[in-house]
């Protein structure tokens, strides 16, 4: 894994925002893997800065989201389709069509799941892969657990993601307990990836990440197997 040291929250976000915005301009029809979270908000607003100023266009990208809560629609502002919108998708030149994510509200999940593998497939994966780590060492909605699971699946939020993100809802019993995420595998088979971490909070966890045992306990350590991973933190090991 290859570490970039970033003096605080910011120059991390820069850093990140360049890296991408380089592999699009090498491959302007990248396909792009997109992470939600507070982490991954600064990378977001210098990505829209470095476009609003003729830098980088996103006109040929594709993107596919790493995950979403189940029962939540697009419209409503916690979910990951939103968050997305927001931050992102409303000031680039995206084209609308060019983006997806997983269906929270599909009315079978499985088949949402499959349908979500299927596209990613056919458009050739996932060129770059941006991910941020949760607390537990989940990627997208991997959870730490006693096995990994490859492809796009439905998953039971843990006490502790369910705790994290309370903070952006009303309550903690707003929370949907439920994700459709993609799989170990999808993220695994990215030609590139970046992991994104910001915070003292995080030190324990990105440690573990990339020195520790590689278990599916600590979901974030199988990208010790990567061969092409670049660690964005403001956290010094
Ligand atoms: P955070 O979430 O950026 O809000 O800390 C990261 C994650 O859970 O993947």
């Amino acid at each position: 894994m290859d570490y970039i040291y970033c003096a605080n929250y910011e120059k991390t976000s820069q850093a990140a925002a360049r890296m991408v915005a380089r592999e699009v301009l090498k491959n302007p029809k990248a396909v792009l893997g997109l992470p939600t979270g507070s982490t991954p908000i600064g990378m977001y607003r210098y990505l829209v800065h470095l476009f609003e100023d003729g830098l980088v266009s996103f006109a040929d990208v594709k993107s596919f989201n790493l995950d979403e809560y189940v029962g939540l629609n697009a419209n409503h502002p916690q979910s990951y389709a939103y968050f997305m919108y927001d931050n992102f998708f409303s000031k680039i030149d995206v084209l609308p069509g060019a983006y997806d994510l997983p269906r929270g509200i599909a009315s079978d999940i499985n088949v949402e799941c499959k349908r979500y593998d299927e596209k990613m497939q056919k458009m050739g994966g996932i060129d770059l892969q941006i991910l941020g780590i949760g607390l537990n060492g989940h990627i997208g909605f991997n959870e730490p657990s006693h096995d990994m699971q490859v492809r796009t699946h439905c998953v039971d939020l843990t006490h502790d993601t369910i705790q994290a993100n309370a903070r952006f809802f009303n309550s903690i019993d707003e929370v949907p307990r439920h994700a459709v995420t993609m799989g170990i595998g999808n993220i695994m088979k990215s030609r590139k990836i970046i992991l994104l971490v910001s915070g003292e909070n995080k030190r324990d966890i990105l440690q573990k990440t990339m020195y520790g045992a590689v278990s599916p306990e600590v979901p974030a350590s199988i990208l010790q197997f990567h061969s092409d991973v670049t660690v964005i933190t403001d956290i010094k090991l």
